[in-house]
């Protein structure tokens, strides 16, 4: 390896402010480590999730909603192909003649299992091989000099773009049926302080820095940094947890089209909703199914597995209503003391086992008010890690935005009524979670793992 020294450009500002952020500056030799590590990992996580069924598993097609486990896993290789020995590396094509199948813009899900797919032992060759030649790229590729390789940006994109299809394919896990193929410890219990924490927080009014333009992996998406003015609002403290919403549903809240959405009450009705995907009632009380296994609904667990259209019902129902996106963010980045932007509630630092349960760590969310580590600096808690939280803001993009690398990561899904999910899950990698990092799905969804929690508008005399 050659280059050494600091690479990032990193801008460091003063620390205060509402139009500032920092970012570290990090050494080449420590970035090429940090890219080779969160590629390992990815791809650890990726045999995992492909090696714990057996090949017609693999083949077949669990859900319409979903590729084929295979399908993925050589999507994973192809991308990488194309982006790092390709572009990156400048090294000739090794597979191009399957481009075209693994081009999720080619074909829609549904039509997947019938396509001429890699059987499994040869997608596994594929990736490998794929995987050991970046590797080599990565080893003589200065990680400066343009933006695609700045800081490592390309190979942090693909070890992100690995562990987004590895949440994907625990999706497609959680919808197939049979016995259960994984297993994972439970995460803490909550702490002890949990059952008495206030229920809201109050957000003050002000400006805050949304986004970024220093975080040297972040997407296309999450920038840049702009200054947003966002009106005083309390949040909940907590994600709102399964025993709230079986208040929902006891109180008939499937059955009264006042809480919900024209389109979401006629959706519900066509397919005949009463409760959250995968749950099922037995007698007075609620089962669900979670990778394979049924259970009693956790009452203390944040609810799971909810559309847009089901968090938007129960925020009016329960007087309240969703975030929006900027209310989200400031709520989880923002400090008063500094008016500075963390990069995580926390603050800075990468996420740890101790401050969010992301990492497909635990197949499943921790009780409500776990974390308090990982609480922002006004005392909210789990906006990273857990479940997903759905806002009441459409994906759009920023001022200023710019598509980059590429259009079809970002660009082409806005404006869409895609609606915007914010804080990671419990199957999100640290690598792919961040205080600005935006997910959006259609207001229907809920096969991902998705919850919410509310908010309200401040009156001026709380701001
Ligand atoms: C950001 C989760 C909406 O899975 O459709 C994967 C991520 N983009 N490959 C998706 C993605 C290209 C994307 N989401
Ligand atoms: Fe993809």
């Amino acid at each position: 390896m050659t280059a050494t020294g600091p690479v990032t450009g990193a801008v460091t500002g003063p620390a205060t402010g509402p139009s500032t952020e920092t970012a570290p500056v990090v050494g080449a030799e420590a970035l090429r480590q940090r890219a080779v590590d969160a590629l390992r990992t990815a791809r650890e996580r990726t045999a995992l999730l492909t090696g714990c069924v057996e090949d017609p598993d693999l083949t077949a097609q669990h859900s319409p909603l979903m590729s084929p486990l295979v399908w993925d896993l050589t999507h994973i290789g192809n991308q990488e192909e194309q982006w790092l020995l390709r572009t990156v590396g400048g090294r000739e094509a090794l597979r191009p003649d399957i481009d075209k199948v693994y081009d999720a813009f080619e074909h829609p899900r549904a039509e997947r299992p019938s396509l001429p797919l890699l059987p499994p032992a040869e997608a596994r060759g594929y990736v490998a091989d794929v995987r050991s030649r970046v590797l080599d790229v990565l080893e003589s590729t200065p990680l400066t000099g343009g933006r695609l390789i700045d800081a490592g940006f390309a190979f942090g994109m693909i070890a992100q773009h690995e562990q987004q299809h590895d949440e994907t394919m625990l999706i497609t896990h959680q919808l197939r049926r049979g016995p259960a193929a994984l297993t994972a410890p439970p995460p803490p219990p909550a702490p002890a302080d949990a059952a008495g924490l206030p229920a809201e927080v109050l957000v003050p009014g002000g400006p805050f820095l949304m986004g970024t333009s220093t975080e040297p992996w972040s997407l296309d998406n999450e920038r840049p940094g702009h200054t947003r003015e966002v009106p005083g609002f309390f949040i909940d403290t907590v994600p709102v947890g399964n025993g709230a919403y079986t208040r929902f549903i006891e109180d008939g809240g499937y059955e009264d089209a006042r809480w919900w959405a024209p389109e979401g009450w006629a959706y519900l009705r066509e397919h005949g909703l009463a409760a959250p995907l995968f749950w099922q009632r037995d007698g007075r009380t609620w089962l669900r199914r979670r990778f394979g296994v049924t259970e009693p609904v956790p009452a203390d667990e944040p609810v799971l597995h909810v559309s847009w259209y089901e968090a938007d019902a129960y925020a009016r129902w329960a007087g309240r209503r969703l975030p929006t996106e900027a209310e989200w963010e400031k709520a989880a980045r923002h400090d008063p003391a500094t008016g500075r932007s963390r990069r995580y509630p926390w603050g800075d630092a990468d996420p740890s086992p101790e401050l969010a349960n992301l990492g497909q760590r635990h197949l499943r969310p921790a009780p409500v008010g776990s974390y308090p580590a990982g609480a922002s600096p006004l005392g909210v808690r789990q906006l990273m890690g857990d479940v997903w939280e759905w806002t009441s803001s459409e994906f759009l993009p920023y001022p200023g935005f710019a598509a980059f690398p590429y259009r079809e990561y970002s660009e082409v899904f806005f404006g869409d009524g895609y609606r915007v999910l914010r804080g990671g899950c419990f199957a999100v990698d640290p690598v792919a979670c961040r205080g600005t990092f935006r997910n959006w799905d259609h207001p229907i969804r809920r096969q991902i793992f998705s919850g919410f929690r509310t908010a309200r508008d401040a009156t001026p005399e709380a701001v």
